[in-house]
């Protein structure tokens, strides 16, 4: 484990070689010029003897000793980080405008540092390891015409297979100002193989829906330009061979650890080498970088896996877990909660709010959280975004009073708020109209009926983070749902000058993650649960600062299923914000089984989004059995290994996951059956990740009694995987759910 390097004596040419538990990452520096090309990224090879590595690779192109003659191996060498304009016609990862108006870089190779552990990356988020679990290597590079010194940083995980990459890049003076066109934060190249690309695309309410194809010429580039990671298109480009499936195959991922506009680009070139890119999108952005200044890019995660797609999720998993996600809830069981937002829209009150409170406390859950409309004047979405003071007309008695009362009835209580927006309508956008995001004589888009503030200014920064903590301080709240709701648009800065209106989208990042480390470092027992119209930032750099985001508003059991399978691609289930909802339900109009809704939500962070008050006995009664099963069974959801065992997103007819214990002791199988099939064909599953030298008892869990049933079957775990065992089971009607609970004895 770990980075070593190998000098050969001409002086040009130093291996480096960097290796995870299972992994092996390796560059090298090539030429008088420095050129730093890719060599390998793969399966960990075990060679003791760096020089053996000398042997192993033979690079196709090496730059030609005819230094007229280079423009056909920059059209082709694997480049560790590319620039522009030099004859590499394929994309490239930075770019500039100098003062000359040239645009024009490349990168020398000038030394390097090698050393334990992993530097922070000031005001933004990125994974974290003590000197025992990572190593750095920094390479330094140099761009002599623009003045630049550029510094790869790559650092190895010793518990996970992930590599983690950033760029930082200093103006040494040359130049009064460069600005940069384009800063990209990681570049791999791969070749001889054929290759599909997995990309997470969706909308509003039907987010990060997986989108596998095989990858042919050209450029295939998702990307966001709406200020966030977004809805539509995911931070996240994976790479697998033709071949590969959730077990077996060569698969890389990578994913960009930021909440603003990004790209993901895969391009194959006439070569057929595959040149993936990920980095902040270079659309609108131009930064100032003057003499002696920095400029830090976001980290990108790149793992690889031998053992299909199921393991790169697993690494994602544990990764984040244990070197992204730093709040203290992150190992605890979440509190239950009880959101009123479907329960009531904007029509609630302080009566209403008891309410449900005094009835979901009978039933076991533990936590009221009151959503949008406790503010300012607003009945509905059109004003008050900006102005947090209570409306002492809706919450009668004021915030305090209220939270007390729902103490009193033995639940915690949390809150709504959209820090980020403003409304036209709002004593705020009245004071301070130039402090929403807007371009001065253009008539500014509005969706949602609101603005975004200007998060880019120190002011507006300093004021928003003092209206959070005056809500949170006025009354015993422990939680915050931190909503966002609107796309940017306009994006122009009153307070910048003309030069900085190209930062605007990054600074408005950047203000985003300085608000919410102020708020956890000032209140770290508040549990913080990201969320964005539902699922639009469910990114790792909001993982960062919550170790929960609402996944989206889409609450339906079976649309979850998807949005579920394609969110836990990446990221644990104990960070998906998962719900059991209202019926029909609201997004679709859906009628599914609460037992169904209830299944589905233990796969996140479960709890309710219904009026408790008004659903049927029936329904009511098993909510104490939906408690006991989620206090029963949270840990092997949270801290497990996650498996996709069958997929309703290609069979169309059923879908089942699995989750296990670290310790192989204990497992649970979730069996959704969405369409019901009479004679159907027998579900001969073989279950994923248990001991083969164990025996397992397996005992359905019963939602009526809150037990598990007293039915038992024991199985060797190697017959269960091996052979496996039939789930086709007793289902009556579509939409149908079981837990299968699984324990070694
Ligand atoms: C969008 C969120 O995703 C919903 O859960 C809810 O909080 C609404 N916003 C409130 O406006």
């Amino acid at each position: 484990m770990g980075i070593t390097y190998k000098s050969y004596e001409d002086g040009c040419r130093i291996i480096f070689k960097l290796d995870t538990p299972n992994t092996t990452y390796m560059f090298q520096t090539v030429d008088s010029d420095g050129f730093l090309l890719h060599i390998y990224y793969g399966r960990r090879l075990r060679l003791t003897d760096i020089d053996d590595l000398s042997r192993i690779y033979q690079h196709p192109f090496l730059p030609s000793e005819n230094e007229r003659e280079r423009a056909s191996f920059m059209d082709c060498a694997p480049f560790e980080y590319p620039g522009h304009g030099l004859g590499d016609y394929r994309d490239d990862a930075f770019a500039v405008l100098n003062e000359n108006g040239h645009s024009v870089t490349s990168f020398s190779y000038s030394n390097h540092r090698i050393y334990k552990g992993k530097p922070r990356l000031e005001g933004m988020p990125a994974t974290f390891g003590t000197e025992e679990e990572c190593e750095t290597v920094e390479i330094i590079g140099t761009d002599i015409v623009n003045g630049l010194e550029i510094t790869l940083f790559y650092t190895v995980f010793n518990d996970v297979d992930a590599i983690a990459k950033s760029v930082n890049i200093r103006n040494t003076g040359k130049f009064e100002n460069i600005k940069l066109t384009k800063v990209l934060s990681s570049c791999v190249e791969f070749y001889g193989d054929e290759y599909d690309t997995i990309f997470l695309h969706g909308s509003w309410a039907r987010e990060r829906i997986i989108d596998r194809k095989p990858l042919g010429y050209g450029r295939h580039c998702v990307s966001s330009l709406r200020g966030e990671s977004s809805h539509q298109e995911h931070p996240f480009i994976g790479l697998v061979s033709r071949n590969a499936d959730e077990d077996s195959g060569d698969v890389y991922g990578f994913n960009f650890v930021y909440s603003g506009n990004f790209i993901a680009q895969a391009e194959k070139s006439q070569f057929d080498i595959v040149r993936v890119l990920m980095g902040i999108n270079p659309v609108d952005f131009c930064w100032n970088l003057r003499k002696g200044k920095e400029f830090q890019a976001p980290e990108v995660i790149c793992v690889y896996s031998a053992e299909g797609i199921g393991q790169m999720s697993r690494t994602f998993h544990d990764l984040y877990r244990k070197h992204l996600i730093r709040s203290k809830y992150k190992d605890l069981e979440r509190p239950i909660l009880i959101n009123n937002w479907e329960a009531t829209y904007f029509n609630f009150d302080t009566e209403k709010l008891i309410s449900i409170a005094e009835q979901a406390s009978k039933l076991g859950i533990e936590m009221l959280v009151m959503d949008d409309g406790w503010f300012g004047h607003r009945n509905d979405d059109s004003s008050s975004l900006g102005d947090w003071t209570v409306n002492e007309d809706k919450i009668k008695g004021g915030l305090k009073y209220l939270v007390e009362e729902i103490n009193k009835r033995g639940m915690k209580f949390g809150i709504w708020m959209e820090p980020e927006m403003i409304s036209p309508d709002s004593d705020l956008y009245r004071a301070h109209p130039d402090w929403a995001i807007q371009i001065p004589d253009r008539k500014a888009v509005m969706s949602r009926a609101q603005y975004v503030l200007d998060l880019s200014r120190r002011d507006v920064i300093d004021y928003t983070f003092g209206q959070i903590s005056k809500i949170l301080k006025s009354a015993n709240i422990e939680y915050l749902k931190w909503d966002m709701n609107r796309q940017l648009t306009d994006v122009g800065s009153f307070l910048l000058g003309k030069e900085e209106q190209g930062e605007v989208f990054h600074r408005y990042c950047l203000g985003v993650y300085e608000l919410q480390e102020r708020l956890i470092t000032e209140f770290p027992d508040i549990l913080l649960e990201n969320c964005s119209g539902g699922g639009a930032r469910f990114d790792p750099g909001m993982l960062y600062y919550s170790p929960q985001i609402w996944t989206s508003d889409d609450q339906d059991p079976i649309e979850r299923i998807k949005i579920q399978q394609g969110t836990a691609l990446i990221y644990p289930l104990s960070s998906m914000g998962a719900h059991v909802c209202d019926c029909p339900n609201h997004s679709t109009g859906r009628t599914t089984p609460f037992e169904t809704r209830g299944y589905v939500a233990l796969a996140g962070t479960f709890g309710y989004e219904l009026d408790v008050t008004a659903i049927s006995e029936k329904n009511k009664k098993m909510i104490p059995a939906q408690v006991s099963m989620y206090h029963r069974y949270n840990s092997i959801v949270r801290d497990g290994d996650y498996y996709r065992v069958a997929s309703f997103l290609e069979n169309h007819e059923w879908d089942c996951w699995e989750t296990v214990t670290k310790d192989k002791s204990e497992a649970l199988i979730t069996i959704v059956n969405v369409m019901a099939r009479v004679n159907y064909k027998a579900r001969l599953v073989k279950l994923k990740g248990l001991d083969p030298l164990k025996n397992y008892s397996l005992r359905y869990f019963d939602m009526n009694t809150g037990e598990e049933e007293e039915n038992e079957l024991i199985l060797p775990g190697d017959a269960l995987m091996y052979a496996g065992i039939n789930l086709t089971g007793n289902y009556f009607g579509d939409y149908k759910a079981r837990l299968l609970y699984i324990k070694a004895i």
